[in-house]
Formats: structure tokens, C-alpha cells, sequence
């Protein structure tokens, strides 16, 4: 395997240009490669450090890299940890169509590959490791219909805006698809009415989650359909980072004095911090501590040479589901999936983050994210 290997990474380095002698192992210490998108959106942060950390406590050398969520470093990212002789890669993609190459590589390397959160495009994939995506989109759609009593509504009308996710992230689809299969029936029947008309996903996407991107949108609908003291009910956001944009937009352009619902996803900490202050309403906290823990032992089966069945989620303590349907890899190809389950934090239940070992209340009685976890 190890003389393979270096054939292919030597073939690697030098169609980069550069020669990397793959670093020295210990004998019979297997080599986790983890490669994260970007520290520009918070929730990677906790996603790298803590599978270095489980991965390291477990046994295994590790090396962790974050791609600045741009697609070409993730490819030179992941071909300089096959030159280093990985076992195996964790990779959560910034792109999911974009790494056919290093793929192949990766399969012709014998190294297996987990998707880990994010979907990767390719049959390689040994196996995708996630939350239910499409129930995190659902369960910001039922928080809307619950918040505002929808199903009770009579001739009301309740005014919304959408901002989905980045069309590169193949969960962005999910989330949206899973929020507006709730939402569009309300939709349909009037009683949920989006103003600036701006529906479709392609519209109300929003590239690499970008903060600064869905405020200026927001700023540019509130101007354009809410500045004649039309009111704004609820904005539905796909995740944290962008509700924290939308947010500072109706804080800075919307002059209606009601408290606009806003959803969201991660429990970013300033975005928590929004819950507490009544800001935000809601955000869908998926427990990236499981979901890190879940993937090292996914890690240990593959290293182990067993196969990757139920029998998985039955021995481990982290409920999750064992899916192999719902994704697919390439047309037909279903990819064996083991989904988290989300849990929807408002500021009534900011504590059971706390309680989980994952978040601390600093001396403002803000929640702050805990450096290491058990
Ligand atoms: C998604 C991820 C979400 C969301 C987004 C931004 O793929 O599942 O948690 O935060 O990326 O990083």
C-alpha cells in the first residue's frame, strides 16, 4: 500500500511542480487527513479542531487544513495530504462538483474518502456523513408556520423574504427545498405573501454564505418593497451567516417596529448572542461535536477494513440514521449516509447548549463556543 501510495503522491507533487518528501510516520500509525473549507464562517472552526483533537486522541496523526473557500487550494490542499501519505481524507467541500481529480487520485491511492457535511459529487466517496439536511430547512419552515399561527390564520397575511444558501454547497438545496415544501402551501394560499416576488432558489441564493452579500440584499428589498411602511413578518435564512447579514439590514433599512422572525443554522455565537437580545428568533443547532465524534468512529471501521452498514449507528452513542437513498453521488448512484439529527435552539432552551459542553456563558451571560470538547 505505502510503495503505492508513493508512486502516486510523487506523481501528485510533481504535476504540482513542487517536491514534498511525505513526512515521516511512525511505523503503523495510520494518517487522518482533514480538510475543512474556510475559517471565515464560524462553525469550520469547531469542525477542524475538533476532529484534529478526537482523530489525534485516538491515535492518529492528523493533518488539518482550511481551503480559504476557494475550490483550486482544496484540490492543492488534498493532493499535498495524498503526497503526505494519508490513510484516509475527511473532506468537507467548498465545491462539491470540483474534485473529480483529486478524487481519482484518492481512489487510485486506495485512500478512502468521507464527505463529511457536505456532499462530494463523485463515486469515490466512501461514505457521506451529515444532519438530515432537508428536516433542518423543514424545521425552519415549521418554526415560521408555528411562530405565526399559519394554520390558523383565516384571511391574515403574513409578508416574507427568502435567503438560501451557496449553490456550490450541495446542502444549500436541501435546506431550501426542505423549508419551501413546508412554506409553499401557505404560500399558494396567500396567507404567507413574499413581496419582492423573489422565490427560486437561484435568486434568493447566496454565494459562500456571505454575511456582507445577503445584508446588501436585504438592504436592496427593504428599499425597493418595505420603504412605503410595508410590513416584514419573518425572513427565512438557510443559516446563521447569513441571518447575521439580513439582520444588520432590517436593523439598518427597515423602519417597521415589529420584531421580524428570523431563522437560522449553526449557533454561531454572535448570532446566539442576536437570540438572546431578541434579534434572531431561531437557529437549528447541529451537534458538530457528534457529528465529529460519529465520523472518527466511521474512521475507525474503514481503517479497520469493516464495512459500513447500520450495525454503525446501533453501536454508537450518537443517534444518527442510516441512509441509502437519499443521496446520491452521481445519477443512480446512491451513497450509503449516516444523518445527525438538528435540534431547533431559541432563547428559551439556550441552556441545553451550555448543558451539551459546547458553549459557556461568558461575564455578559453571552454564550461563547468551548476550545476543546469530551
Ligand atoms: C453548510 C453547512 C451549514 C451551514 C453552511 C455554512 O454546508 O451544513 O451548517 O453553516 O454550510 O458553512
Amino acid at each position: 500500500m505505502k510503495l503505492r501510495k508513493m508512486a502516486v503522491a510523487m506523481s501528485a507533487v510533481m504535476a504540482l511542480g513542487a517536491i514534498a518528501v511525505p513526512a515521516a510516520a511512525e511505523e503503523g500509525t495510520q494518517k487522518v487527513g482533514i480538510s475543512m473549507p474556510t475559517q471565515s464562517l464560524e462553525r469550520w472552526n469547531r469542525d477542524g479542531s475538533w476532529l484534529d483533537e478526537k482523530m489525534q486522541e485516538a491515535g492518529y496523526e492528523t493533518i488539518l487544513t482550511y481551503s480559504d473557500n476557494d475550490s483550486s487550494q482544496q484540490v492543492n490542499d488534498i493532493q499535498n495530504m495524498l503526497a503526505d501519505g494519508v490513510d484516509i481524507l475527511i473532506i468537507s467541500a467548498i465545491d462539491g462538483e470540483t474534485l473529480n481529480t483529486v478524487m481519482d487520485e484518492a481512489a487510485e491511492a486506495g485512500v478512502p474518502v468521507v464527505a463529511y457535511d457536505r456532499l462530494i459529487m463523485n463515486d469515490a466517496v466512501s461514505c457521506y456523513v451529515s444532519f438530515d439536511n432537508y428536516t433542518v430547512g423543514q424545521l425552519q419552515g415549521e418554526y415560521i408556520v408555528e411562530a405565526l399561527d399559519l394554520e390558523n390564520a383565516g384571511d391574515a397575511t403574513y409578508n416574507l423574504e427568502i435567503t438560501a444558501g451557496d449553490p456550490a454547497d450541495n446542502n444549500a438545496g436541501y435546506f431550501y427545498n426542505g423549508a419551501m415544501d413546508v412554506l409553499n402551501p401557505y404560500i399558494e394560499a396567500g396567507t404567507l405573501v413574499v413581496v419582492s416576488g423573489q422565490t427560486d432558489f437561484d435568486t434568493v441564493a447566496t454565494d459562500q454564505w456571505d454575511t456582507q452579500t445577503a445584508m446588501e440584499r436585504a438592504q436592496n428589498i427593504l428599499a425597493s418593497y418595505y420603504a412605503d411602511g410595508t410590513q416584514l413578518d419573518v425572513w427565512l435564512c438557510s443559516n446563521d451567516s447569513t441571518a447575521l447579514g439580513v439582520a444588520q439590514g432590517i436593523t439598518s433599512d427597515y423602519a417597521g417596529d415589529n420584531t421580524v422572525i428570523i431563522t437560522g443554522q449553526d449557533g454561531d455565537e454572535a448570532n446566539l448572542a442576536n437570540i438572546k437580545d431578541g434579534i434572531q428568533t431561531m437557529t437549528v443547532y447541529k451537534n458538530v461535536n457528534d457529528e465529529c465524534t460519529f465520523t472518527l468512529e466511521i474512521a475507525q471501521a474503514i481503517l479497520a477494513g469493516e464495512e459500513l452498514t447500520e450495525a454503525l449507528c446501533e453501536s454508537s452513542e450518537i443517534e444518527a440514521a442510516y441512509d441509502t437513498e437519499s443521496y446520491e453521488t452521481s445519477e443512480g448512484n446512491a451513497c450509503i449516509s449516516y444523518l445527525l439529527v438538528p435540534t431547533v435552539i431559541t432563547a428559551d432552551n439556550l441552556d441545553y447548549l451550555v448543558e451539551a459542553g459546547l458553549y459557556a456563558e461568558n461575564d455578559e451571560g453571552y454564550l461563547v463556543s468551548v476550545d476543546s470538547v469530551e
